[in-house]
């Protein structure tokens, strides 16, 4: 990155790398910190929206319960329209994806909860009894695995291990739908995108692209295991700097165009919305969490 930077790289790079480097120069920032912070945004903007879409991909495409119910709440959201010459155009809503798709945005939260591997630090400011118990002392540093609570089968169910919807999702009291009601735990046990002050402020980004992702290629295309059977492929080579740790191994999928996505040109609209994406505990309104 020292080199791209001196050899002047940003200047053919993007806007986002572009702005962001003259505002640390504008701001006084010694240039070798300029380029080293371009490093944790790379890691930030990169390493784990990848291994996210990947896994949610998977996980929808290998549950066709699932599959179905995504499509179906997806499609509602989707208009079509022909132009004076006779072309089919299809437009999807994107911000309704957010806010309109509950059981979408469950799959994909449930991804991560048994996904993501982060863990949280925060350095002890001054000594601190906390929850009556124990003793934080001062300049000691405190590590908190998201997989502790992600994985605590009090907070979540004895199914703690599988990829179940309802986990995140509980249907609306008349519903016929086939998902368990059960009672939701509280919202900070979902941790995968950190909390409090550093609380992830790419999650909402991500979210956007990751469920218009797998939204459009649920449209578009049927996708089948080439092996026959979908199954998780282990993660043992992930690096431990990854929040999401990417598979070890690719899986072999064969993708097949949907007859009513043919000759279809797509258009993505953005309605717009003054509701946020209830993605992690801080972005739910009207819960009190407990202490
Ligand atoms: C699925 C994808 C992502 C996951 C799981 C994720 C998760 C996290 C986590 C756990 C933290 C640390 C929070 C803490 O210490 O409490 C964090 C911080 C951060 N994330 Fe993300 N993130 C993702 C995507 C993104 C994207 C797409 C961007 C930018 C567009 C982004 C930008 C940042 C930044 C700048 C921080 C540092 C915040 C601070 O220290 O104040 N992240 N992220």
């Amino acid at each position: 990155l020292q080199n791209y930077f001196k050899n002047n790289g940003h200047l053919q790079g993007s806007g986002l790398v572009q702005q962001q480097h003259d505002r640390f120069i504008r701001l006084g920032y010694p240039v070798q910190d300029a380029y080293g912070l371009e490093v944790g945004h790379g890691l930030a903007i990169l390493t784990n929206t990848v291994p996210a879409a990947f896994w949610f991909v998977l996980r929808i495409f290998a549950q066709p319960g699932v599959l179905d119910a995504c499509h179906e709440e997806v499609l509602a959201h989707v208009t079509s329209s022909e132009d004076l010459d006779g072309t089919k155009f299809r437009t999807l809503d994107v911000a309704k994806l957010k806010t309109s798709c509950p059981i979408l945005l469950a799959a994909f939260k449930e991804t991560l909860r048994l996904h993501t591997r982060g863990s949280g630090a925060r350095k002890v400011m001054e000594d601190h009894l906390l929850d009556g118990k124990y003793l934080l002392k001062k300049d000691a540093f405190v590590v908190m695995p998201s997989t502790v609570q992600h994985f605590d089968p009090e907070l979540w169910g004895s199914d703690v291990n599988d990829f179940d919807i309802s986990h995140f999702y509980s249907p609306p009291s008349k519903s016929s739908s086939s998902y368990t009601k059960r009672v939701k735990p509280n919202p900070v046990s979902f941790r995968s995108f950190g909390g409090g002050a550093t609380l992830c402020p790419g999650r909402h980004f991500v979210t956007t692209e990751v469920l218009t992702l797998v939204a459009m290629l649920m449209l578009r295309f049927t996708m089948n295991p080439v092996s026959g059977s979908w199954a998780i492929p282990t993660t043992e080579k992930a690096s431990s700097m990854v929040i999401i740790p990417p598979p070890d191994e690719d899986v072999e999928v064969e993708i097949t165009r949907r007859k009513e996505d043919e000759g279809v040109k797509w258009v993505w609209s953005l309605s717009g919305s003054d509701k946020p994406i209830e993605i992690a505990a801080e972005d739910l309104s009207g819960i009190e969490m407990e202490k």
